[in-house]
């Protein structure tokens, strides 16, 4: 017998060069379900083509079941062989229509893959392998079919049965059941279908159609929760009417349904005509929703509905093309929330996003490029890198291109490629072709993996100024050299004295190891400002000085740029801090006084601008990381901050203040709100933890209520525990907010976190079944740097024993719990040991999953 520990030393690894066509299509496919959360009864019928002269057999992937029968043309036929976990049938013709019957229990599926049970309904989640846990189908991409699904339930625990595409008919069965069926005309991939079985309320909308075409909208809840679902409705209509203002894209279907569940692996699924939804997505009132929340359903609703053109019309050849789907949609989502508020601050949000996942991925031994090469489980790579870093490439192509360009380059991208499964070289291929442009080198970008580096230096003589640039891509696991890459910069430079403008902004492609650029007839002496709006995902290293920095942060008309003048000049200053033990706090004070001093400011912009680098950012930035040393040094300008600048700080928290109301303009009050009263506690001010306990008590909304206790957690006041109290007695039937009284105390900055969170495991309300659950304490720790990396290892041991016992449940949620411990090497020897111990205790682990055995493996190498 082979053991488990061989057979994972031996991984199977799929490649991106080993594709091959299908060998047999499936145009059409019927499904008939006989639900039941005990044991489903799934027959398919799968009408199959031969795909070119071959003689192979067809193979069904499956996962582990053995099918109840096989037919072939109607006849029964025992000749069918399982080989792995396939099922092989012999088929003769070229045409023939194969039947198979299976066996599967919903209420035993804790993976949440394929048909699972959540909160008492059925539901489905086939991205990326999950339709072969529901029966036998060639479960990849490029293989498009019709479906007809039939669903028969038990009609008082299933009232309402739902499909993709539109609903046929339906009606009554004599034993308590009913039955539905529903018909989708768009051929999709297996990963797009879904059906829900459950006792849902709706909340209805209709949406008419640049075309005219009235569109029903449905979003379907559990009754109690109907009152919340009108913010993701509101932002559904917008979404619908965006993507035909910006995109040129109308919906296809007559109706659009969303359902939510709250268990579920990642954050929603935008099956066609049918998209499911991670519960946290979709309900939001004021009391238990925070701004935060509100601007994340709004995104995600917008991001699933614009699959349906960048996803479901047109979807992915293989899954090393993910991010053609992804990137592009992320950048699309991007947009839509741009538009909705501040673009500026948008972009902040999105900038800080990728610096606080994508980068340290890239610079890890997880890293991949955009479009990998291979993997082992496909679930490991829905990753910052294919989604962030895919929509900046989407975004880098955008500005070679300009708007106009770019919207004729998607155009015809959507109108050559609808309909098929593509790749991300078909999409480049279309910016190339309507932009005339050559994107040759550009492709690098979806090729190599790691941030770029850029140094950038400017000498001035007189009037003329040389800008000289160099770049360099690191190693990254099996790709040790890399080639210069097109990196699209914006550029632009100041006059030190006016502070005025001295050139208009270039966007400079720099295309090489190194350039210089020459700026002539300057009147004064520049500055320089770089990478504005962050028009390439690098990290710029440039010798400007702290007086430089603060004058961008202050002059600079970009106000993305603004913003990163500021974060490096508080970067700068909280590394000399933390490696030299130079505190001069004095340049970082002046500069944050002059933002909150400025009433021309938008106050969101503002909370955004004076708000400190976290500290695994700071941590990026070090050559061994020190995570005591960059707690205190970021305490300690905290502490001066909040101190010196306590006049603005108590303004500001008296600013704005007003009944709830969800606009950008009050969102940004109480951004700013939530800010200052962090810098107000940091202070030690006496009456700091009053200030924060009576906003905590008179707030009429959860943003400055989850503001106050996250100010109140971290500090010594014994008002956190009665605060925590209240909160947790208020919410208790709340899964969604207890969700955040988890992890806000996974998160504080106490000496007891550690202690804390190994009692919150024990605690009754917590369970590692509901992935939401178990992200918010397990996976807010790993985030919280100090107490993670408490230098005697029991914030490893922590994750691995969780992340273990999470594996046995759900492998795919476990996996994504492992990469803080994959960035062992970035600190000290002692440290890097004991994460490497829990790293083999990890492997070493009878029966674990290929999806954590890749991600540990790859981190011990
Ligand atoms: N395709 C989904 C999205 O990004 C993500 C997802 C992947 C959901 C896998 C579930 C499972 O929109
Ligand atoms: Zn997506």
């Amino acid at each position: 017998m082979l053991d488990i520990q061989t057979s994972l030393a031996q991984p199977i690894v799929i490649r991106r060069e080993a594709y091959a066509a299908p060998d047999w299509l499936v145009p059409e496919v019927a499904l008939d379900f006989a639900l039941a959360a005990a044991a489903t009864r799934v027959r398919a019928r799968l009408s199959v083509t031969r795909n070119g002269a071959h003689d192979r057999p067809l193979r069904l992937d499956g996962a582990g079941q053995r099918p109840l029968s096989v037919s072939v043309d109607g006849v029964a036929v025992n000749d069918w062989r399982i080989e792995g976990e396939e099922l092989v049938v012999p088929l003769t013709g070229a045409a023939h229509v194969i039947e198979t019957e299976v066996e599967i229990a919903p209420e035993r599926n804790t993976q949440l893959m394929g048909l699972y049970a959540s909160g008492g309904n059925l539901c489905t989640q086939c991205e990326a392998e999950g339709f072969r846990r529901i029966t036998f189908f060639p479960d990849r991409p490029d293989v498009l079919s019709v479906y007809s699904v039939r669903m028969t339930a038990d009609k008082a625990l299933y009232p309402v049965l739902l499909a993709n595409g539109d609903p046929v008919e339906s009606g009554e069965l004599a034993d308590g059941r009913h039955w539905a069926t529903w018909h989708d005309p768009f051929p999709k991939p297996s990963y797009l279908f879904a059906l829900v079985a459950g006792n849902l309320a709706v909340n209805r909308g209709s949406f008419t159609t640049m075309s005219g075409r009235v569109v029903e909208l449905g979003i379907w809840v559990r009754e109690s929760d109907l009152a919340k679902t009108d913010h993701a409705l509101h932002a559904l209509k917008l979404a619908m009417e965006w993507d035909e203002r910006v995109y040129g894209r109308e919906y296809d279907l007559d109706v659009f349904n969303i359902v939510a569940v709250d268990d579920f692996n990642f954050g929603a699924m935008e099956n066609k005509g049918l998209n499911i939804f991670n519960s946290r997505y979709i309900l939001a009132d004021p009391d238990t929703a925070t701004d935060y929340d509100y601007d994340a359903i709004a995104a995600v609703v917008a991001h699933e509905y614009f699959h349906n053109w960048s996803g479901n019309r047109i979807t992915c050849r293989d899954w090393f093309q993910l991010s053609l789907k992804e990137g592009f949609t992320v950048y699309r989502d991007q947009g839509f929330s741009a538009d909705q508020g501040s673009r500026a601050v948008k972009r902040i949000e999105d900038v800080r996003g990728l610096r606080a996942a994508q980068f340290p991925e890239d610079a890890g031994p997880l890293a991949h490029p955009v479009r990998p090469e291979s993997y082992q489980e496909i679930s490991n790579f829905y990753t910052a890198t294919i989604y962030n870093k895919g929509a900046e490439l989407i975004r880098m192509m955008a500005s070679i291109l300009g708007p106009e360009t770019f919207r004729a380059a998607t155009d015809l991208y959507f109108d050559r490629f609808d309909g098929t499964a593509a790749t991300c070289e078909d999409y480049v291929a279309c910016m190339e072709e309507a932009g005339d442009v050559d994107l040759t080198q550009f492709r690098l970008w979806y090729a190599q993996a790691g941030t770029p580096r850029v140094s950038a230096t400017l000498d001035s003589v007189g009037s003329r100024a040389t800008l000289t640039l160099e770049q360099h891509v690191p190693p990254t696991p099996g790709q040790s050299d890399k080639a210069p890459m097109v990196l699209p910069l914006r550029v632009k430079l100041f006059g030190a004295e006016s502070g005025t403008a001295l050139t208009e902004e270039r966007l400079v492609l720099f295309d090489r190891a190194r350039d210089t650029i020459i700026f002539e007839g300057l009147a004064e002496r520049p500055v320089l400002s770089i990478n504005r709006g962050f028009s390439a995902p690098v990290i710029v290293e440039s010798d400007r000085s702290a007086a430089d920095l603060a004058f961008l942060s202050a002059h600079d008309d970009d106000p993305f740029a603004r913003y990163e003048a500021m974060q490096q000049l508080m970067l700068d200053t909280l590394v000399a801090s933390a490696v030299h033990g130079r505190a001069d706090h004095e340049g970082v004070i002046a500069a944050v006084a002059n933002t909150l001093d400025d009433a021309g400011l938008d106050p969101a912009f503002v909370a955004e601008a004076v708000l400190l680098p976290s500290e695994s950012f700071i941590g990026d930035q070090m050559a061994v990381v020190d995570p005591d040393a960059i707690f205190r040094a970021r305490e300690a300008l905290r502490r001066d901050l909040g101190r010196r600048l306590d006049a603005q700080w108590r303004r500001a928290l008296a600013q704005g203040v007003a009944p709830y109301a969800y606009t950008p303009e009050a969102k940004g009050f109480r951004r700013l709100r939530s800010v200052a009263l962090g810098y107000i506690a940091a202070s030690g001010a006496a009456d700091a933890a009053e200030l924060a306990f009576a906003q905590f008590e008179a707030a009429d909304n959860m943003t400055d209520r989850q503001g106050a206790l996250t100010t109140l957690v971290s500090g010594t006041s014994d008002l956190r525990i009665a605060a925590l109290d209240i909160f947790y007695n208020r919410y208790s039937d709340n899964a969604l907010v207890l969700d955040k009284w988890f992890q806000v105390q996974a998160l504080a900055s106490r000496d007891d976190t550690g202690a804390v969170v190994a009692a919150l495991t024990r605690h009754p309300d917590f369970t590692l079944a509901n992935p939401n659950r178990a992200r918010a304490l397990v996976g807010a720790f790993s985030a919280n740097q100090r107490a993670f990396h408490a230098a005697d290892g029991s914030g490893y041991r922590l994750l691995a024993d969780q992340l273990i016992a999470l594996d046995r449940l759900n492998p795919q949620t476990a996996a994504k719990l492992l990469p803080p411990l994959g960035r062992r090497r970035r600190f000290d020897a002692a440290r890097s040991g004991l994460m490497r111990a829990e790293l083999e205790r990890i492997v070493a682990t009878p029966g674990l999953s290929k999806d954590v055995f890749e991600q540990a493996s790859k981190s011990l190498e």
